[in-house]
């Protein structure tokens, strides 16, 4: 929800100043009813006319960050760490949220937009999109562990699953495994709860595969808005796999 004279300044009709000024004027519409009151908030699905003339809309932004370690998934911290949106430079204007979540010290793949309605769909399980994870492992992983975490493990009350599990490589001296997980879940620290539900703790955790999107040569704190062509790709694949 933002005010609505900054939507209305945001759509370029006006500055926020003047916007001030129409709405006082009664020039201003919300869903078709003339707003007058300054503090009125309004949502990306809301209509606002002004002069009965229907005002577009910021436009939306997909950005596509390599997070790094020690960097919070969210706009702001009470306590003062580093949020994703301080990764980003004066180049974008638009306020964006991260589409779900990575913990602080997780790396990898984290798309921020303003599009709420994409971000919905890409999180929910029911649209099946991928999100691909590597994690380094404390201990020697068997085949028979990867078959639970398909089957689903109970964490505090929670079922966890996964659709996909493969060992990608073994260190036999220092004890660790490299797994590569996929979910279609998105639950609080699903990965790491996962594997302590079945008695091993992750060292190291990095989503590589979104969907559609990998990370490809984006280093970590960098960034870079998606191309139309990709942005296609990941309205297709939820359109395709809603269950
Ligand atoms: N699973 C986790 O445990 N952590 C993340 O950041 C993402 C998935």
């Amino acid at each position: 929800m933002e005010r609505l004279q900054k939507v209305i300044a945001k759509s370029g009709v006006t500055s926020r100043r003047k916007a001030e000024t129409l709405i006082q004027d009664g020039r201003v519409k919300v869903n078709g009813k003339v707003v007058k009151e300054l503090g009125t908030k309004v949502s990306n699905n809301d209509e606002v006319e002004v002069d009965d003339i229907l005002i577009e809309k910021e436009a939306p932004i997909y950005i596509m960050v390599n997070k790094p370690r020690r960097v919070l998934s969210s706009v702001k911290d009470d306590k003062g760490r580093s949020v994703i949106t301080d990764l980003l430079g004066e180049d974008i204007e638009e306020r964006v949220y991260p589409v779900g979540r990575l913990d602080y010290d997780t790396t990898g793949l984290l798309l921020l937009t303003n599009d709420g309605s994409l971000t919905n769909k890409l999180i929910h399980p029911k649209y099946g999109v991928d999100k691909v994870y590597v994690a380094k492992v404390k201990g020697m992983l068997t085949k028979q562990d990867l078959t639970t975490l398909k089957k689903g493990v109970t964490h505090e009350g929670e079922r966890l699953k996964c659709v996909h599990a493969r060992i990608l490589e073994v260190d036999k001296k220092k004890e660790k495994t490299k797994v590569e997980l996929t979910l279609h879940q998105g639950k609080n620290r699903q990965v790491r709860r996962m594997f302590e539900a079945i008695g091993y703790r992750v060292e190291k955790l990095k989503r590589e595969r979104f969907g559609t999107l990998t990370l490809g040569k984006l280093q970590p704190g960098e960034y870079r808005e998606l191309t139309p062509h990709e942005v296609k790709q990941l309205v297709d694949l939820t359109n395709k796999n809603v269950k």
